[in-house]
């Protein structure tokens, strides 16, 4: 059996840049490889492989048959015997994909537009994600059983749409939410109607534009026939880390008749600690230097005297870190690690998936400022899972229901 590794070297697997949709689809055809989700990958996959065959002269490779069943000798494949099907939206680097194949689902469409997220991504899961969403086509995505993703926050603006012209059309999302990306989650949703889905976005998100914005979101939701529960959760039950989110999760209405005893998880109690997820040896390169601890200093102090608390956070080693942001790679001040008669040093790169709780074999394959910035971006792992768990375990439910159903309709015939 070909390794995915050999194939990935022979086929030229490599994101260097944006738009390389071709890897995209070449990669998800070799996932969803005769699992129902193929056709909608695999003529351009073919015809990448067509034209990079005829680049090396390989006339005797056809089709795809020499690189088919694949060993996927990757970090994190996804699971052998699958129990629901998944797509990975605003995927950054997968911090879904990881908690939702961890459940034993399996990723069959992911979308990302940053090509540093996307080569992470494919160092570890084997998959290129396609590009922008507002430029993909929703019904060139496969059916799922559950939409996951953590889309940026934007402000909706009705102007030139009037109200009246929204009135009375099916979905006024169409109009209240045009130009944002929730928009585009709305449209995949409305198209393909998973049974359920798992949005995920900052805390803020519910008291922006003085609660419009949530308002709206709920709303529209809600008008595409989904039974929605929210909660904000704290990343800090599971990781050293204050990271609050808001989760919103939708059950279709049709399938689950608002009859799910879906409940967000209970936290565990809070125990971790920063010290947990230290280095051993960090290289020096990472302590501040003389200029920038003074700058840090003085400019806290500055804002100290005016009243504000902002400044540097120097972690407390039994404690927990503030939120870890994208712009930490910036000079790291929000999250600072006290060393013994040396000026303090940032978190290295796997400190940083580490407070996010991704396991020490995830793979960075890019620069530290790209790795700050996607692991800044990202989700708590784990929290995602024990959310993710009680929707699965609805789904699970719901699944079994119908295969007893249609087990008695057979037994009466
Ligand atoms: C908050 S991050 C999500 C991170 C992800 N949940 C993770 O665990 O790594 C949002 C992501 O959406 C991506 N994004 C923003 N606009 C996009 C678009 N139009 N199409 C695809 N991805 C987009 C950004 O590059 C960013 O990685």
């Amino acid at each position: 059996m070909p390794k995915y590794t050999e194939i990935r070297e022979k086929l030229n697997i490599n994101v260097k840049k944006p738009d390389q949709t071709e890897l995209a689809y070449l990669t998800h055809f070799l996932h969803t490889y005769k699992n129902g989700a193929s056709h909608y990958f695999e003529e351009p996959a073919t015809q990448y492989l067509i034209n990079i065959l005829d680049k090396f002269d390989k006339v005797s490779e056809p089709y795809f048959q020499p690189y088919l069943p694949i060993e996927w000798d990757i970090p994190f494949p996804s699971p052998k015997k699958p129990k629901f099907k998944f797509i990975d939206l605003f995927a950054g680097i997968g911090g879904f994909r990881l908690a939702f194949q961890n459940l034993g689902g399996k990723c069959i469409f992911s979308s990302e537009w940053n090509h540093f997220a996307q080569k992470t991504y494919e160092a570890n899961f084997g998959e290129v994600p396609f590009g922008d969403i507002t430029k993909i086509d929703e019904n060139e995505i496969p059916e799922h059983d559950i939409l996951v993703g953590g889309f940026p926050c934007q402000p909706f603006s009705i102007a030139g749409v009037s109200k009246k012209n929204a009135l009375g059309r099916k979905h006024g999302f169409k109009d209240e939410t045009q130009g944002t990306l929730f928009f585009d989650i709305a449209r995949i949703i409305e198209a393909k109607k998973p049974k359920t889905f798992l949005l995920e976005n900052v805390k803020n998100l519910v008291s922006h534009d003085k609660g419009k914005t949530f308002k709206i979101i709920s709303k529209t939701l809600k008008s595409l026939g989904y039974n929605i529960h929210c909660k904000v959760l704290d990343g800090k039950h599971y990781v050293p880390q204050h990271r609050e989110r808001i989760l919103i999760v939708g059950f279709r209405e049709d399938l689950f008749k608002n009859q799910e005893t879906f409940e967000f998880p209970k936290m565990p109690e809070a125990s971790h600690v920063i010290e947990d997820i230290l280095e051993k040896k960090p290289d020096s390169k990472y302590t501040l230097s003389d200029k920038l601890w003074l700058y840090l200093q003085n400019y806290a102090k500055k804002h100290k005297a005016k009243g504000n608390g902002f400044g540097f956070g120097l972690a407390n080693m039994d404690g927990i870190s503030r939120t870890l942001s994208a712009r930490y790679y910036k000079d790291g001040s929000e999250i600072l690690i006290p060393q013994h008669g040396k000026n303090p040093r940032r978190l290295t790169p796997r400190e940083c998936s580490r407070l996010q709780g991704y396991p020490d074999n995830f793979i960075i394959p890019v620069s530290n400022n790209q790795a700050y910035r996607q692991f800044g971006n990202s989700v708590v792992v784990p929290l995602m899972q024990a959310v993710g768990n009680e929707i699965v375990k609805e789904l699970l439910k719901l699944n079994e229901k119908h295969t007893r159903e249609s087990n008695s309709v057979c037994t009466e015939l």
